[in-house]
């Protein structure tokens, strides 16, 4: 699987090619699909199809320049709902209003996605009825984009695209190929299945209704004075993305976070921690209701063993020769959850800059946690602040699953995949 998360960019082709998800798992799942104008368009009814096989209930909306390409009654009548088509319509707000139809997506589809749609999207416009759906609804968005190869590429295009994804937009494809437009390159509408198959991904199994996720992440910060601390690199990208995914998945979702400037996911609680010692406070007091706990977090191991309540000057050390500070241990949070792990399914990161897999196979026997997930952070692209990640899952009995680079947010789906398996297994 490649990356994207939303927390998530997938390339069609890969999607397809993954099938984590047969057709039939989307079981009246309530899917908003939204057509804007470009050639690709004609595809939408194709893709209603393969919704609506998939199990779906799809309703569509349309913007005026989508109906050049389909028709509103195509659209009708295979999804067997009237269509959005104007904004402001007495008698489409009279059967359902465009809020209404917000509040009733689960999933909102915007396929294709022009570049002008996606620009809208980026910047908040409500102008149109696709636009005006997308500003409303709390649903994920799915965004299949389709356009000329250069608007593609254009730097306009792609910081919206950063701006969407940043706020948990996902996006697959375009793939690559001969365009309409006589150019060859990226900007062809993934394949209608492959959409379909992403659906299903972003909607999210309800395979941890039930399950009280205690997530960490993000890096510590360790006071030095009232101005400085000792810290690290984490951005909480994968914790948050991890945090995420598993409320999509039904379960009650507890995320302990460090210092992290990634906006909270929908339908998690977030707890904001500073050091070490506030994290491990706040991991044992919402322990008790934790069925599962995935400890994401950099933790500082040390921290100074004075922290001076005021800004310590430059007058008050030794003038002209260096400062040794004094560290002192912090408490190995993961082990000491391992240790009062009863039932509970425990997870740790270990990020290393080599012997990944040995390294990773002694911190998980040193604290005793149910899977180690091993990252090497020297690879490029992936590890710290990067929005992919390049992982091996290190199990007890010693095997080993080698995941291809792929985004944090499918690092989380193949995370939890395992966590559903388990806590199948475990019956
Ligand atoms: N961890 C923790 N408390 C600490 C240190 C680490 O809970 N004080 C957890 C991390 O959240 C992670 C796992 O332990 O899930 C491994 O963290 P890592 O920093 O890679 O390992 P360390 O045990 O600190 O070993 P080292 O720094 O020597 O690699």
């Amino acid at each position: 699987m490649p990356d994207n998360p939303l927390d998530v960019f997938v390339s069609g082709a890969n999607f397809a090619a993954s099938k984590r998800f047969s057709r039939g798992k989307m079981n009246q799942r309530r899917v908003l699909l939204a057509v804007t104008g470009g050639i690709a368009a004609y595809k939408a009814p194709e893709l209603v199809r393969a919704l609506t096989r998939a199990g779906c209930v799809v309703r569509c909306a349309m913007t005026p320049a989508a109906h050049e390409f389909v028709t509103p009654l195509v659209l009708q009548t295979l999804s067997g709902e009237s269509v959005v088509t104007e904004l402001f319509d007495l008698t489409q707000e009279s059967e359902i209003g465009h809020i209404a139809l917000a509040d009733w997506a689960e999933l909102l589809i915007v396929a294709p996605a022009t570049a002008n749609t996606i620009a809208k999207l980026a910047h908040g416009l409500a102008d149109d009825p696709v636009s005006t759906l997308a500003l409303a609804t709390r649903a994920p968005i799915l965004l299949a984009p389709a356009m000329n190869v250069n608007m593609w590429r254009h730097a306009a295009t792609q910081q919206n695209l950063e701006v969407l994804r940043a706020r948990g937009v996902r996006c697959i494809g375009p793939d690559s190929g001969e365009l309409a437009c006589g150019w060859d390159g990226e900007g062809r509408m993934s394949d209608p299945v492959a959409i379909a198959d992403a659906a299903a991904l972003a909607l999210g199994s309800e395979g941890l209704a039930g399950e009280v996720v205690l997530v960490t992440a993000g890096g510590t910060r360790e006071a030095l004075d009232a101005v400085r601390y000792l810290g690290n690199r984490s951005s909480g990208k994968m914790g948050f993305a991890i945090a995420r995914e598993a409320a999509r998945r039904g379960a009650e979702v507890i995320l302990v976070a460090g210092p992290s400037a990634v906006e909270t996911p929908s339908g998690v609680r977030r707890v904001d921690v500073e050091s070490a010692s506030e994290m491990r406070d706040a991991v044992f007091s919402e322990l008790d209701r934790a069925t599962i706990v995935v400890k994401a977090a950099a933790v500082a191991d040390f921290r100074p063993a004075e922290a001076s309540p005021r800004k310590i000057k430059k007058e008050d050390l030794p003038a002209g020769r260096g400062v040794t500070l004094e560290l002192v241990q912090n408490a190995d949070i993961l082990a000491e959850v391992c240790r009062a792990k009863g039932d509970r399914i425990v997870v740790g990161f270990a990020a290393e800059s080599h012997d990944l897999v040995e390294a990773a196979r002694r911190k998980l026997a040193r604290k005793g946690c149910d899977l180690m997930v091993a990252n090497d952070i020297t690879r490029q692209g992936a590890g710290f602040d990067a929005d992919d990640n390049v992982v091996v899952f290190v199990w007890p009995a010693g095997e080993i699953e080698e995941l291809p680079p792929m985004s944090k947010s499918d690092v989380a789906a193949q995370l939890l995949d395992r966590m559903e398996k388990l806590r199948a297994g475990k019956g």
